[in-house]
Formats: C-alpha cells, sequence, structure tokens
C-alpha cells in the first residue's frame, strides 16, 4: 500500500496532517512518502508538479492531497501558477472520473441554509468528468485578433470514447445505488454536450436496469437548491461538474465535510478534499479536516477495495460528530468547538 502525500498550499498541510495521523492509527502497514505540490512546488522547484512529485504518484497506488492556490502565486505565468500542478497531475494519471458525494449527517442539518425537510437524508453522488472539456480543449489562450485587439479563446470539446468511459463509470455507480442516472448537459445550445447526451443515451441500451433522465445545467443548478432529494447520481462534464458540486456541497453545510476520489480506469486514484486551499485561514488550525479523512475512507473502498477500514473511517467522523465536536465552520451554539488537531484526535479517538 503506497500513499503518495501531497499536502499542497493553505489549509493542505495542515488537514492532510490529520488525515496522516488517521492512517497511522488504522495500522494498515501503508508506506507514506511526502512530496510538494502547487505552490509548494513552485516555492522549492520552480514548478508547481515537480518531476520528483509527479514520479512519486506514478509510482504510488494511491495520493492524498491536501489543497492547492494561494493568493500570491495568482501573478504568475498561468503554466507555474499553483492550480497548473492540480490540472496536470490529473491529466497525467489520467484520472478522468472525479467522483464527488454529497452527504448531509444529520447532526449537521442546522448547518445548511436550506431548510432541513429540504435536505434531511440528502445523499448524491457527482460523478463528473476529469479530464476533457473546456479545462483542456484546444485551441486556447489570448491573442490579438486582426484589429490588435485581444481575444480570449477557450474551447469546449468531447469525444466520443472521453464520454463513454465517464458514461460507464456513471451508470455502473447507479447500478450499485438507487438506478437512478441523471446526466446533466447543455444539449441545446452546445454542440460538445449534444453529443454528451446522445452518447448517454446509446449507452443506457446497456444498463436497462437504470432510469436515466436529462436536464440542461441551468436547470439543474436551480433544482438542486429547489429539490434536492429528486437526485441520486449526476454525471455531468468538467466545468459543469466544477461548478454544480461547490453548490451541492453548500446543500450539506460546509464545504469542510466533502471528499473526493478521482479515478483512472484501474482505479488508482487521487483524493482530495473538495474544497480549496482557503489562504485566509492557513496555519490558524482551525479548519475542517473531515473532508481529507473522509477522502482517506474513499482511498480504502475505491483503490485497496477495503469497505471494512472505509467503514471504519466514516463511521469514527460519524461518532466524533455525534459526540458534539465541530470545528469553526460547522459549530453553532451549544457544540464542542474544537481546532483542526482536536477534531483529527477526536476521530482517532472514534476508531472502533
Ligand atoms: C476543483 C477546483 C479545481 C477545478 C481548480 C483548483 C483548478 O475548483 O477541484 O473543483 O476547477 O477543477
Ligand atoms: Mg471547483
Amino acid at each position: 500500500m503506497k500513499i503518495a502525500i501531497l499536502p499542497g498550499d493553505g489549509i493542505g498541510p495542515e488537514i492532510t496532517k490529520q488525515a496522516v495521523n488517521v492512517i497511522k492509527a488504522l495500522n494498515v502497514g501503508a508506506e507514506l512518502t511526502e512530496a510538494p505540490i502547487g505552490g509548494a512546488g513552485y516555492k522549492v522547484f520552480g514548478d508547481p508538479l515537480p518531476d520528483l512529485t509527479l514520479d512519486l504518484a506514478i509510482r504510488s497506488d494511491a495520493i492524498l492531497l491536501g489543497a492547492v492556490g494561494d493568493w500570491k502565486y495568482d501573478t504568475l505565468p498561468r503554466d507555474k501558477r499553483p492550480e497548473r500542478g492540480l490540472l496536470r497531475i490529473r491529466k497525467e494519471l489520467n484520472l478522468f472520473a472525479n467522483l464527488r458525494p454529497a452527504i448531509l449527517y444529520p447532526e449537521l442539518v442546522e448547518a445548511s441554509s436550506l431548510k432541513a425537510e429540504i435536505v434531511s437524508n440528502l445523499d448524491i453522488m457527482i460523478v463528473r468528468e476529469l479530464t476533457g472539456d473546456i479545462y483542456f480543449g484546444e485551441p486556447r489562450g489570448i491573442h490579438k485578433d486582426v484589429n490588435g485587439e485581444r481575444e480570449g479563446i477557450s474551447t469546449m470539446r468531447y469525444s466520443e470514447s472521453e464520454i463513454k468511459r465517464i458514461g460507464h463509470v456513471a451508470f455502473q455507480i447507479a447500478m450499485k445505488r438507487s438506478k437512478k442516472l441523471c446526466s446533466v448537459d447543455k444539449a441545446n445550445v452546445l454542440e460538445a454536450t449534444e453529443l454528451w447526451r446522445q452518447i448517454m443515451i446509446d449507452l443506457s441500451q446497456e444498463y436497462p436496469a437504470v432510469e436515466l433522465t436529462h436536464m440542461y445545467v441551468d436547470n439543474a443548478a436551480m433544482q438542486l437548491i429547489k429539490n434536492p432529494k429528486q437526485f441520486d447520481v449526476l454525471v455531468t462534464g468538467n466545468i459543469f461538474g466544477d461548478i454544480l458540486s461547490d453548490e451541492a456541497s453548500m446543500l450539506t453545510g460546509s464545504i469542510g465535510m466533502l471528499p473526493s476520489a478521482s479515478l483512472d480506469t484501474k482505479n488508482k486514484g487521487l483524493y482530495e478534499p473538495s474544497h480549496g486551499s482557503a489562504p485566509d485561514i492557513a496555519g490558524k488550525n482551525i479548519a475542517n479536516p473531515l473532508a481529507s479523512i473522509l477522502s482517506l475512507a474513499m482511498m480504502f473502498r475505491y483503490t485497496f477495495d477495503d469497505e471494512k477500514n472505509a467503514n471504519r473511517i466514516e463511521l469514527a467522523v460519524k461518532n466524533a460528530l455525534s459526540l458534539g465536536f465541530r470545528t469553526a465552520d460547522i459549530y453553532s451554539v451549544g457544540d464542542k468547538k474544537v481546532t483542526c488537531s482536536e477534531m483529527g484526535e477526536a476521530v482517532i479517538a472514534s476508531l472502533t
């Protein structure tokens, strides 16, 4: 069990430290090796994805990533910025399937900005394509047009095979859940997603047990707030998935709770919280480490096929919450307010 630990920037190192403590407490004999990514990679090697980090990631079975990004790197040329390190590692390792669950823990129902009856028991899985779309499409860039005026170009593209492989992942996940799959596109306007819809319909022939529906992304954004429990599994492209997964996370009260898995065809995976690096609170030991710890649970489930340890971690998180422990982002009056490291300790103490 070789795990690469890439803490990254901002609150990345402090939350990752808590997840690493959980791995150690599980006593599973994992081999852990740390390397820098994002701004941290740039600072040491002048590259947001240093060769040494990419090599380590290639040689590992799974990768635990903290977060990347910091305002102080925002003025660097685009290929040196922290985000580039994350996009490159996803692309280099072919991590095309991004699973972002949005689960509301009963203890946190008051932390959601929506009414309890709308979000109680919410459990949605967003399947986001991660290595295609407007994120990687060519041509791209900022150029001068014939009149000397600058023009920014990004290209939304999807090939048939890219759509098929994410489609299969989504249908298979739907088979293991409630057999309902909603594909989100903008097929009324964008050809790339018109093809997406056609291919999802074709694929559905292979999964007759799954009820496939389609929704335009603008409507999906609205329905997620209006009636989120109508959804079970959502499948969508890279850019729509980026936006909808942030939206879905807020239904659950805090983005600090949501893990994610990014998988290749062999279930090698990169695991990271869905949240960002939050440089404004970095180093204060107040961040919520639960998304990172829950990402670890996903690692045991998807890469190591170890449901037992995945459940152990998730149960420990539930126990820590039901004992009243809350970091600042999910705190309400009457709870036990704890720091990032205290939350990590509370989870470890709750491991069974
Ligand atoms: C995410 C993030 C990244 C993305 C950024 C940091 C490049 O927002 O993982 O959702 O857009 O994919
Ligand atoms: Mg995002």
